[in-house]
Protein backbone atom coordinates (compact mmCIF):
# COMPACT_ATOMS: atom_id res chain seq x y z
CA UNK A 1 0.00 0.00 0.00
CA UNK A 2 1.32 3.51 -0.48
CA UNK A 3 -0.01 6.50 0.36
CA UNK A 4 -0.31 10.03 -1.79
CA UNK A 5 -0.30 12.92 -0.22
CA UNK A 6 -1.90 16.52 -1.57
CA UNK A 7 -0.52 19.31 -0.12
CA UNK A 8 -2.28 22.56 -1.09
CA UNK A 9 0.58 23.08 -3.63
CA UNK A 10 0.95 20.59 -5.29
CA UNK A 11 -2.64 19.97 -5.50
CA UNK A 12 -2.66 22.65 -7.76
CA UNK A 13 -0.27 21.75 -9.80
CA UNK A 14 -1.66 18.18 -10.31
CA UNK A 15 1.21 16.90 -8.45
CA UNK A 16 0.98 14.34 -5.86
CA UNK A 17 3.35 14.34 -3.65
CA UNK A 18 4.38 12.97 -0.23
CA UNK A 19 5.10 16.23 1.22
CA UNK A 20 4.20 16.49 4.87
CA UNK A 21 0.68 18.16 5.50
CA UNK A 22 0.94 18.77 9.35
CA UNK A 23 2.55 17.79 12.50
CA UNK A 24 0.28 14.60 11.76
CA UNK A 25 2.85 13.57 8.76
CA UNK A 26 6.20 14.11 10.82
CA UNK A 27 8.40 10.91 9.84
CA UNK A 28 8.85 10.29 13.45
CA UNK A 29 5.55 10.44 14.43
CA UNK A 30 4.22 8.13 11.69
CA UNK A 31 6.52 5.42 12.45
CA UNK A 32 4.78 5.28 15.73
CA UNK A 33 1.26 4.85 14.46
CA UNK A 34 -0.08 1.76 14.39
CA UNK A 35 -0.25 -0.07 11.07
CA UNK A 36 -3.73 -2.31 11.82
CA UNK A 37 -6.74 -2.57 13.94
CA UNK A 38 -5.13 -5.03 16.36
CA UNK A 39 -2.24 -2.92 17.18
CA UNK A 40 -4.90 0.31 17.41
CA UNK A 41 -5.42 1.02 21.56
CA UNK A 42 -7.72 2.55 23.37
CA UNK A 43 -11.53 3.88 21.56
CA UNK A 44 -12.86 0.23 21.89
CA UNK A 45 -16.43 0.81 20.29
CA UNK A 46 -14.93 2.35 17.62
CA UNK A 47 -12.36 0.07 17.10
CA UNK A 48 -15.12 -2.85 17.03
CA UNK A 49 -17.68 -0.84 15.17
CA UNK A 50 -14.75 -0.99 12.32
CA UNK A 51 -13.91 -4.40 12.70
CA UNK A 52 -17.47 -5.22 11.81
CA UNK A 53 -18.07 -2.92 9.03
CA UNK A 54 -14.58 -3.97 7.50
CA UNK A 55 -15.25 -8.24 8.01
CA UNK A 56 -18.82 -7.68 6.70
CA UNK A 57 -17.48 -6.24 3.90
CA UNK A 58 -14.79 -8.51 2.91
CA UNK A 59 -17.81 -11.19 3.47
CA UNK A 60 -20.21 -9.93 1.13
CA UNK A 61 -17.36 -9.06 -1.43
CA UNK A 62 -18.60 -5.40 -1.11
CA UNK A 63 -16.60 -1.60 -0.52
CA UNK A 64 -17.25 -0.86 3.13
CA UNK A 65 -19.61 2.51 3.27
CA UNK A 66 -18.03 5.71 3.64
CA UNK A 67 -16.58 6.80 7.32
CA UNK A 68 -16.64 9.84 9.02
CA UNK A 69 -14.64 10.59 12.21
CA UNK A 70 -14.96 13.74 14.44
CA UNK A 71 -13.14 14.68 17.81
CA UNK A 72 -10.12 16.82 19.13
CA UNK A 73 -6.79 17.12 17.09
CA UNK A 74 -4.16 14.27 18.22
CA UNK A 75 -6.43 11.40 18.83
CA UNK A 76 -6.37 9.26 15.69
CA UNK A 77 -8.42 10.31 13.25
CA UNK A 78 -6.03 10.33 10.42
CA UNK A 79 -4.27 7.13 11.88
CA UNK A 80 -7.72 5.24 11.22
CA UNK A 81 -8.16 6.65 8.19
CA UNK A 82 -4.51 5.07 7.10
CA UNK A 83 -5.77 1.54 8.72
CA UNK A 84 -8.96 1.45 6.95
CA UNK A 85 -6.56 1.76 4.19
CA UNK A 86 -4.22 -0.93 4.97
CA UNK A 87 -7.06 -3.54 6.14
CA UNK A 88 -8.79 -3.12 3.40
CA UNK A 89 -5.89 -3.28 1.20
CA UNK A 90 -6.69 0.26 -0.65
CA UNK A 91 -4.57 2.68 -1.77
CA UNK A 92 -4.83 5.96 0.30
CA UNK A 93 -4.84 9.20 -0.76
CA UNK A 94 -4.76 12.37 1.37
CA UNK A 95 -6.11 15.67 0.75
CA UNK A 96 -8.23 18.45 3.39
CA UNK A 97 -10.80 20.19 2.98
CA UNK A 98 -8.82 23.66 2.77
CA UNK A 99 -6.98 21.97 -0.53
CA UNK A 100 -9.94 21.50 -2.47
CA UNK A 101 -10.15 25.09 -3.69
CA UNK A 102 -12.51 24.29 -7.00
CA UNK A 103 -14.83 21.32 -7.83
CA UNK A 104 -11.98 20.50 -10.89
CA UNK A 105 -9.79 19.71 -8.06
CA UNK A 106 -11.54 16.82 -6.48
CA UNK A 107 -12.59 15.21 -9.98
CA UNK A 108 -9.19 15.08 -10.79
CA UNK A 109 -8.53 13.14 -7.30
CA UNK A 110 -12.13 10.77 -7.62
CA UNK A 111 -11.34 10.16 -11.51
CA UNK A 112 -8.12 8.58 -10.62
CA UNK A 113 -9.36 6.44 -7.80
CA UNK A 114 -9.60 2.12 -7.56
CA UNK A 115 -11.79 -0.05 -6.45
CA UNK A 116 -11.70 -0.04 -2.63
CA UNK A 117 -9.00 2.69 -2.46
CA UNK A 118 -9.42 5.51 0.58
CA UNK A 119 -9.94 8.79 -0.15
CA UNK A 120 -9.21 10.59 3.38
CA UNK A 121 -10.39 14.57 3.73
CA UNK A 122 -9.14 16.05 6.55
CA UNK A 123 -10.84 19.13 7.77
CA UNK A 124 -13.96 17.86 6.08
CA UNK A 125 -16.08 21.34 7.50
CA UNK A 126 -13.76 23.45 5.70
CA UNK A 127 -14.27 21.87 1.97
CA UNK A 128 -15.95 25.00 -0.18
CA UNK A 129 -19.79 24.25 -1.42
CA UNK A 130 -18.89 24.44 -4.66
CA UNK A 131 -16.80 21.02 -4.06
CA UNK A 132 -19.12 19.59 -1.71
CA UNK A 133 -21.63 19.54 -4.34
CA UNK A 134 -19.38 17.43 -6.61
CA UNK A 135 -19.31 14.85 -3.47
CA UNK A 136 -22.71 14.41 -3.21
CA UNK A 137 -23.30 12.17 -5.97
CA UNK A 138 -19.87 10.60 -6.01
CA UNK A 139 -20.51 9.18 -2.34
CA UNK A 140 -23.89 8.30 -3.24
CA UNK A 141 -24.20 6.72 -6.95
CA UNK A 142 -20.35 6.76 -8.09
CA UNK A 143 -20.80 9.05 -10.33
CA UNK A 144 -20.15 12.55 -11.05
CA UNK A 145 -21.81 14.97 -13.21
CA UNK A 146 -19.86 17.78 -15.49
CA UNK A 147 -21.36 20.78 -16.76
CA UNK A 148 -19.98 21.81 -20.57
CA UNK A 149 -20.71 25.02 -21.48
CA UNK A 150 -23.53 27.85 -20.06
CA UNK A 151 -26.91 28.78 -20.71
CA UNK A 152 -29.03 27.15 -23.63
CA UNK A 153 -25.70 25.26 -24.60
CA UNK A 154 -25.21 23.83 -21.38
CA UNK A 155 -24.78 19.74 -21.62
CA UNK A 156 -24.18 17.36 -18.64
CA UNK A 157 -22.03 14.76 -18.70
CA UNK A 158 -21.91 11.79 -16.28
CA UNK A 159 -18.70 10.13 -15.65
CA UNK A 160 -18.92 6.59 -13.22
CA UNK A 161 -16.47 6.32 -10.73
CA UNK A 162 -14.66 2.98 -9.25
CA UNK A 163 -16.51 2.32 -5.82
CA UNK A 164 -14.20 4.09 -3.04
CA UNK A 165 -14.28 4.92 0.73
CA UNK A 166 -14.28 8.23 1.38
CA UNK A 167 -12.90 9.09 5.17
CA UNK A 168 -13.50 12.14 6.63
CA UNK A 169 -11.99 13.65 9.38
CA UNK A 170 -13.43 16.98 11.39
CA UNK A 171 -12.93 18.70 14.43
CA UNK A 172 -16.12 20.55 14.19
CA UNK A 173 -19.36 18.11 13.19
CA UNK A 174 -21.65 21.04 13.71
CA UNK A 175 -20.31 23.00 10.65
CA UNK A 176 -20.86 20.06 8.50
CA UNK A 177 -24.13 20.36 6.17
CA UNK A 178 -26.92 18.04 7.08
CA UNK A 179 -26.54 16.40 2.98
CA UNK A 180 -22.71 15.94 3.28
CA UNK A 181 -22.86 14.61 7.35
CA UNK A 182 -25.74 12.08 6.25
CA UNK A 183 -24.14 10.62 3.02
CA UNK A 184 -21.39 8.76 5.52
CA UNK A 185 -22.67 5.31 6.74
CA UNK A 186 -20.66 5.22 9.49
CA UNK A 187 -20.21 8.32 11.92
CA UNK A 188 -17.66 8.11 15.18
CA UNK A 189 -16.76 10.32 17.67
CA UNK A 190 -13.25 10.31 19.11
CA UNK A 191 -12.95 10.94 22.81
CA UNK A 192 -9.68 11.78 25.10
CA UNK A 193 -7.62 8.59 25.99
CA UNK A 194 -7.74 7.37 29.48
CA UNK A 195 -4.37 7.28 31.69
CA UNK A 196 -4.02 3.40 31.29
CA UNK A 197 -4.65 3.26 27.64
CA UNK A 198 -2.54 6.62 27.17
CA UNK A 199 0.35 4.85 29.63
CA UNK A 200 0.19 1.22 26.94
CA UNK A 201 0.31 3.66 24.02
CA UNK A 202 3.56 5.27 25.98
CA UNK A 203 5.19 2.09 26.68
CA UNK A 204 4.16 0.87 22.96
CA UNK A 205 5.76 4.04 21.39
CA UNK A 206 9.12 4.07 23.66
CA UNK A 207 9.73 0.35 22.81
CA UNK A 208 9.45 1.39 19.24
CA UNK A 209 11.76 4.47 20.08
CA UNK A 210 14.48 2.52 21.59
CA UNK A 211 14.18 3.81 25.14
CA UNK A 212 13.97 2.78 28.38
CA UNK A 213 11.16 4.26 30.38
CA UNK A 214 10.08 2.93 33.99
CA UNK A 215 6.39 2.61 34.80
CA UNK A 216 6.05 5.68 37.11
CA UNK A 217 7.77 7.68 34.65
CA UNK A 218 5.26 6.86 31.74
CA UNK A 219 2.24 7.12 34.23
CA UNK A 220 3.88 10.50 34.78
CA UNK A 221 4.07 11.25 31.31
CA UNK A 222 0.68 9.79 30.28
CA UNK A 223 -0.90 12.00 33.04
CA UNK A 224 0.56 14.62 31.63
CA UNK A 225 -0.25 14.80 27.81
CA UNK A 226 -4.23 16.04 27.53
CA UNK A 227 -5.93 12.58 26.82
CA UNK A 228 -4.06 12.57 23.50
CA UNK A 229 -1.95 10.09 21.84
CA UNK A 230 -0.60 12.60 19.55
CA UNK A 231 1.08 14.74 22.92
CA UNK A 232 2.18 11.43 24.39
CA UNK A 233 4.46 10.85 21.07
CA UNK A 234 5.86 14.49 21.30
CA UNK A 235 6.29 14.85 24.64
CA UNK A 236 8.16 11.37 24.91
CA UNK A 237 10.58 12.62 22.26
CA UNK A 238 11.32 15.68 24.02
CA UNK A 239 12.08 13.08 27.66
CA UNK A 240 14.36 10.76 25.32
CA UNK A 241 16.43 13.82 23.98
CA UNK A 242 16.24 15.36 28.37
CA UNK A 243 17.38 11.78 29.79
CA UNK A 244 20.10 11.43 27.06
CA UNK A 245 21.64 14.85 27.34
CA UNK A 246 21.21 15.14 30.75
CA UNK A 247 21.19 12.05 32.06
CA UNK A 248 21.84 8.43 31.70
CA UNK A 249 19.61 7.56 28.87
CA UNK A 250 16.74 6.04 30.41
CA UNK A 251 13.70 8.07 31.19
CA UNK A 252 12.46 7.95 35.41
CA UNK A 253 9.68 10.45 36.78
CA UNK A 254 12.58 13.24 37.58
CA UNK A 255 13.56 12.96 33.87
CA UNK A 256 9.54 13.50 33.09
CA UNK A 257 9.31 16.09 35.79
CA UNK A 258 12.21 18.03 34.40
CA UNK A 259 11.80 17.87 31.16
CA UNK A 260 7.95 18.70 30.96
CA UNK A 261 8.53 21.77 33.22
CA UNK A 262 10.82 23.04 30.37
CA UNK A 263 8.28 23.03 27.83
CA UNK A 264 6.00 24.49 29.80
CA UNK A 265 3.77 21.97 30.60
CA UNK A 266 2.32 21.74 34.00
CA UNK A 267 1.28 18.71 36.29
CA UNK A 268 -2.30 18.68 34.64
CA UNK A 269 -0.74 18.82 30.95
CA UNK A 270 -1.68 22.12 30.59
CA UNK A 271 0.60 24.22 27.87
CA UNK A 272 1.45 27.77 28.15
CA UNK A 273 -1.65 28.76 25.67
CA UNK A 274 -4.42 26.78 28.22
CA UNK A 275 -3.05 28.97 30.96
CA UNK A 276 -2.84 32.10 29.11
CA UNK A 277 -6.69 31.38 27.81
CA UNK A 278 -7.58 30.65 32.16
CA UNK A 279 -5.69 33.69 32.98
CA UNK A 280 -7.61 35.80 30.63
CA UNK A 281 -10.87 34.43 31.42
CA UNK A 282 -10.11 35.41 35.01
CA UNK A 283 -7.79 38.42 34.88
CA UNK A 284 -9.78 40.76 32.20
CA UNK A 285 -13.17 39.42 32.16
CA UNK A 286 -13.34 38.72 36.21
CA UNK A 287 -13.61 34.71 35.52
CA UNK A 288 -16.75 35.01 32.99
CA UNK A 289 -19.04 34.61 31.29
CA UNK A 290 -17.45 36.28 28.42
CA UNK A 291 -17.77 35.44 24.50
CA UNK A 292 -14.65 33.33 22.43
CA UNK A 293 -14.06 35.90 19.97
CA UNK A 294 -13.39 38.63 23.28
CA UNK A 295 -11.41 35.67 24.47
CA UNK A 296 -9.69 35.49 21.22
CA UNK A 297 -9.46 39.07 20.47
CA UNK A 298 -7.54 39.70 24.24
CA UNK A 299 -4.82 36.75 23.53
CA UNK A 300 -4.44 37.79 20.06
CA UNK A 301 -5.04 33.80 18.61
CA UNK A 302 -7.36 32.50 16.35
CA UNK A 303 -10.97 31.91 17.02
CA UNK A 304 -10.45 28.62 15.64
CA UNK A 305 -7.73 27.36 17.96
CA UNK A 306 -8.92 27.76 20.72
CA UNK A 307 -12.23 26.46 20.24
CA UNK A 308 -10.44 23.39 18.25
CA UNK A 309 -7.25 22.82 20.03
CA UNK A 310 -7.84 24.37 23.72
CA UNK A 311 -11.41 24.48 24.24
CA UNK A 312 -11.95 20.43 23.76
CA UNK A 313 -9.82 19.43 26.78
CA UNK A 314 -10.35 22.11 29.20
CA UNK A 315 -14.09 21.29 29.05
CA UNK A 316 -13.56 17.75 29.08
CA UNK A 317 -11.39 18.08 32.66
CA UNK A 318 -13.91 20.30 34.01
CA UNK A 319 -11.38 24.10 33.81
CA UNK A 320 -13.89 25.62 31.91
CA UNK A 321 -17.55 25.69 31.63
CA UNK A 322 -20.09 26.81 28.05
CA UNK A 323 -22.84 28.53 29.07
CA UNK A 324 -25.56 29.77 27.13
CA UNK A 325 -23.81 33.43 28.01
CA UNK A 326 -20.37 32.35 26.89
CA UNK A 327 -16.63 30.67 28.41
CA UNK A 328 -16.59 30.35 32.54
CA UNK A 329 -13.71 29.35 34.84
CA UNK A 330 -14.06 26.45 37.19
CA UNK A 331 -12.75 26.92 41.05
CA UNK A 332 -10.76 24.48 39.89
CA UNK A 333 -9.11 26.84 37.46
CA UNK A 334 -8.81 29.50 40.08
CA UNK A 335 -6.87 26.83 42.19
CA UNK A 336 -4.85 25.39 39.55
CA UNK A 337 -3.73 28.98 38.46
CA UNK A 338 -2.76 30.10 42.00
CA UNK A 339 -5.62 32.55 42.32
CA UNK A 340 -8.40 32.76 45.55
CA UNK A 341 -11.34 31.44 44.85
CA UNK A 342 -13.81 34.13 45.59
CA UNK A 343 -17.12 31.86 46.55
CA UNK A 344 -19.00 34.53 45.63
CA UNK A 345 -18.27 34.33 42.08
CA UNK A 346 -19.85 30.27 42.31
N1 LIG B 1 0.06 5.72 18.69
C1 LIG B 1 -0.72 6.78 18.57
N2 LIG B 1 -1.98 6.45 18.81
C2 LIG B 1 -2.01 5.15 19.09
C3 LIG B 1 -3.03 4.22 19.44
N3 LIG B 1 -4.30 4.59 19.55
N4 LIG B 1 -2.69 2.96 19.64
C4 LIG B 1 -1.40 2.58 19.55
N5 LIG B 1 -0.40 3.40 19.24
C5 LIG B 1 -0.70 4.68 19.02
Amino acid sequence: MTDKVLTESSEKQGILTPDSLSVDNEPELISLRPKRLTEYIGQPEVVETLKIAIQAARKRKEVMDHVLFHGPPGLGKTTLAHIIAAETEGEMTVTSGPALEKGGDLVGILTHLETGDVLFIDEIHRTPKVVEEFLYPAMEDFSIDIVFDKGIHARSHKIPLKQFILVGATTRVGLLTAPLRDRFGIFRSLDFYNETDLLTITKRSAYLLSVEINNDAGQELARRSRGTPRVVNRLLKRVRDYAQVKGDGVIKPETVHAALDLEGVDEKGLTNLDRRYLKTIIDFYKGGPVGIEAIAATLQEETDTLVDVVEPYLLKIGMVLRTSSGRRVSPDAYRHLGYRVQESLF
